[in-house]
């Protein structure tokens, strides 16, 4: 489904674009440069902040999963588990 109709991006675009790690994009503005593009009319970035914040929250909820016992204090999940 196109996201952005001025840059012509898609929403798998924007989701591939949130697997790039840490150094992913956390912003919007951030999500177009790594697309190779800027916003333009800025009406798509209400959709792509949602994008982003369903792919954070399914990223945190994989972590929350792999947490064991091990992970103690120093987990920053830890609390979410104990
Ligand atoms: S719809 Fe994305 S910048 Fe216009």
């Amino acid at each position: 489904m196109i996201v952005c109709s001025c840059n012509v991006l898609s929403d798998q675009q924007v989701k591939a674009c949130m697997n790039g790690g840490a150094g992913g994009p956390r912003t919007p503005a951030q999500v177009y440069r790594c697309l190779g593009c800027a916003p333009r009319c800025g009406r798509c970035a209400t959709t792509i902040r949602k994008i982003m914040n369903a792919s954070f929250a399914e990223a945190s909820a994989d972590a929350v999963e792999g947490c064991t016992e091990t992970c103690g204090a120093a987990c920053l999940h830890h609390a979410k588990v104990a």
